[in-house]
């Protein structure tokens, strides 16, 4: 099969380290499920892994080339034993979570527990930039019938990560306000809608009019442009503690008067510690990334004596993923899919997702002909 690959040797920016190679397509063995890629979704992760950052991705895979794509919408092609939810011919989207199934942990706790726990397609091989992927069934989920192809591919990662981040970690409710940094990327165009269907408010943060543009339509009741705080001094990189005291009051205009109940974090080191600080009194932080830089700091005087909470946060379990997935066959939340490309390209939109030139989700179409296709609700 044809493969957009990544190798050991040529770990650098995406548009390199991505190239197109037949690769043998691997069997199903029990409880896994060979699918045909209709379409792919590009998430950081493949900017990451082309990257070899945080650490290269060969040391855990075992294998010595890498097929990202850690989303996915596709039909059934061949099922491994020990599998009867899905057959052949099932239309079906990819959650990226694989865990063992067999600890207490997985039929316990949660599987995000297991000691075996992995993202598909960066800690694991085989994802979707390529014509079949190999996943475990309990990866798959009905593909909503009112999408087409390449929008059932784009949301998965990202929006059942945001799911989790808001409303079982951090217990979103109505009336919260809610700080979203990057509100026009991934994870923030699906946080924002969230806010909007359980009632709380979305205080957007963007960086350019047409993130602005998009949030607001999408339902934030606030928007910030960060390029009008200079958080950080351009040229020592010194944290500005006037301008983030200026950030904090700019929240409490649009709000009335209230600090953020909830800061929905993923930008880490540019960020972290404006999202303590302007964090209500007994309110949360949430973070899953750090896109900025993994080492992080935070003054803990603000932590401890307003009483504060940090909550990690990591992907979903396939039941989050599952009601989530149903509030978007539902038509609650919407795919928020800027740009379409085709399979020639593949390595392109993740150099844009790498120079923050994009806005909400890319998707490559891969055995999807053209764009339009796959729905099925007439
Ligand atoms: N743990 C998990 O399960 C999980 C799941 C999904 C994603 N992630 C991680 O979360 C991060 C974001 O993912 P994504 O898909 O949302 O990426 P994305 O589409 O690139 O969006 C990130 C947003 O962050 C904002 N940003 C970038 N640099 C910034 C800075 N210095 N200060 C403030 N804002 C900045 C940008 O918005 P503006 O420029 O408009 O402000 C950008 O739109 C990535 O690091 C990803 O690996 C983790």
């Amino acid at each position: 099969m044809e493969a957009w690959v990544i190798r050991p040797e040529r770990l650098g920016d995406p548009i390199d380290a991505m190239q197109l190679e037949r690769i043998d397509v691997p069997d199903p063995g029990p409880g896994e499920v060979l699918v045909r890629v209709m379409a792919a979704g590009v998430n950081y992760n493949g900017v990451w892994a082309s990257l070899g950052l945080p650490v290269s991705i060969f040391r855990y895979t075992g294998y010595d080339f890498h097929i990202a794509g850690s989303d996915a919408s596709g039909i059934v092609e061949r099922v491994g034993p020990g599998v009867t939810r899905w057959k052949p011919g099932d239309e079906v989207v990819i959650h990226c979570n694989q865990s063992c199934g067999e600890c207490p942990e997985c039929n316990g706790l949660d599987p995000m527990a297991c000691s075996r726990q992995k993202i598909w397609a960066y800690e694991t091989n085989w994802g979707s930039f390529a014509e079949l992927c190999l996943v475990q069934s309990q990866q798959l989920l009905a593909k909503p019938a009112r999408l087409t192809w390449e929008e059932a591919a784009s949301y998965g990662l990202t929006y059942f990560t945001a799911y989790r981040m808001l409303v079982d970690r951090a217990g979103v409710k109505a009336g919260d306000n809610v700080l979203v940094w990057g509100a026009g990327g991934g994870l923030g165009t699906f946080a924002v809608q969230l806010c909007r269907l359980y009632g709380a408010n979305a205080v957007a943060v963007v960086s350019s009019d047409d993130k602005r543009a998009l949030v607001t339509e999408l339902g934030a009741a606030a928007v910030l442009d960060r390029r009008q705080f200079a958080l950080h001094d351009p040229d020592t990189g010194e944290r500005n503690f006037e301008e983030i005291k200026r950030f904090g009051k700019a929240i409490r205009e649009v709000t009335g008067g209230s600090d953020a109940d909830i800061v929905f974090e993923h930008v880490g080191a540019a960020t972290f510690f404006t999202s303590v600080f302007v964090c209500k009194t007994f309110g949360t932080v949430v973070i899953c990334g750090a896109t900025s830089g993994f080492q992080l700091d935070f003054d803990v005087r603000y932590l401890w004596m307003r009483q504060k909470t940090i909550l990690g946060s990591h992907f979903a379990n396939a039941y989050e993923c599952q009601r989530a997935n149903q509030l978007i066959a539902e038509g609650k939340i919407e795919p928020v899919l800027s740009r379409v490309f085709p399979w020639s390209e593949c390595p392109v939109p993740h150099q844009m997702m790498k120079e923050n030139e994009h806005v909400g989700k890319m998707v490559v179409l891969v055995g999807a002909e053209r764009e339009g296709e796959g729905r099925r609700d007439g």
